[in-house]
C-alpha cells in the first residue's frame, strides 16, 4: 500500500521523508490555507520530495471552466508531473472527463458514497479519495465506502487508484491495508503513530538497561 503525506507543512515533510519510504505528498485548500501560503509553498514542497514522488493539488473553482484555467495553472508553475485534485461535483466530474485522454493526471476528491467513486472512474479518474473519517462522522462506514470502490475497480477492471484519505485513526487504515487498498493519505502525526508502539520502546529501554548496568557503556 502506497502513503502519502496530508500536509503542507515544510518540517514535517522533511522529517517524515528522512525516515519514512512515503510516496508523496496530498493538500487541500484547507491544509494551505493553514499553512497561510500556496503556489510558493506548492513549489517548495515540490522541491523537497523531487519528481519521484508525486505531489498532489486541489483546484478551488467551483465551474468546469475555471476548474481546467486553474489545473493548468498549477501544471505550469509547479510543473506537469502533479496531480490535479478535482471534487467530485458535476462541474467537477465535467472536468475529469475533460482531462481524461490527456497526459494530466486527476484524483476524484470528496467522494461520500461508492457511486461518486464509480461516475469519477468512468469519467476517466486516475484516483479516487473517499474521505474515511467524515463518511463515519455521518454516522455511515467509511472503509466500507473505500472497500466498495475497490471492489468496483475490481468487477468493472477500471485503471484507477483508491487512494483514501480523511483518517483518525490506525484501525481504519489497518483495515483498508488488509482490503488491499493502493494507497492512503495520512496527517504526520497519524502516520507516526501508525508505526510507534509502546511495546518497542519498552524493550528497548530494558537492552538498555540491562547492557548499561552490566557493562557501563552503549558500545560494544
Ligand atoms: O485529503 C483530504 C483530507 O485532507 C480530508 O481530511 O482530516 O480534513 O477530514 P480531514
Amino acid at each position: 500500500m502506497k502513503y502519502y503525506l496530508d500536509t503542507a507543512n515544510i518540517s514535517d515533510i522533511q522529517k517524515i521523508l528522512n525516515v519514512f519510504p512515503i510516496e508523496g505528498v496530498t493538500t487541500n485548500p484547507s491544509i494551505l490555507a493553514n499553512e497561510s501560503t500556496s503556489l510558493k509553498q506548492l513549489k517548495e514542497i515540490q522541491k523537497i520530495i523531487g519528481t519521484e514522488k508525486d505531489l498532489f493539488v486541489q483546484v478551488i473553482a467551483k465551474t468546469s471552466e475555471e476548474m481546467i484555467n486553474q489545473a493548468h495553472q498549477l501544471l505550469n508553475e509547479i510543473g506537469n508531473q502533479i496531480v490535479i485534485k478535482i471534487p467530485v461535483s458535476q462541474e467537477g466530474l465535467k472536468t475529469i472527463k475533460h482531462f481524461q485522454h490527456s497526459n494530466i493526471q486527476t484524483l476524484a476528491t470528496a467522494i461520500f458514497s461508492s457511486q461518486q467513486g464509480m461516475w469519477a472512474a468512468k469519467a476517466g479518474a486516475d484516483y479516487l479519495a473517499p474521505y474515511v473519517n467524515r463518511i463515519d462522522n455521518m454516522s455511515s462506514d467509511g472503509v466500507g465506502v473505500a472497500q466498495e470502490l475497490l471492489r468496483i475497480i475490481d468487477n468493472y477492471q477500471f485503471e484507477t487508484k483508491v487512494l483514501a484519505a480523511s483518517f483518525k485513526n490506525v484501525n481504519q487504515i489497518q483495515k483498508l491495508s488488509l482490503s488491499g487498498c493502493h494507497g492512503v493519505t495520512v496527517s504526520p502525526n497519524l502516520l507516526e503513530a501508525s508505526f510507534t508502539h509502546e511495546g518497542t520502546r519498552k524493550s528497548l529501554d530494558e537492552f538498555e538497561n540491562d547492557w548499561v548496568n552490566k557493562f557501563q557503556t552503549l558500545n560494544f
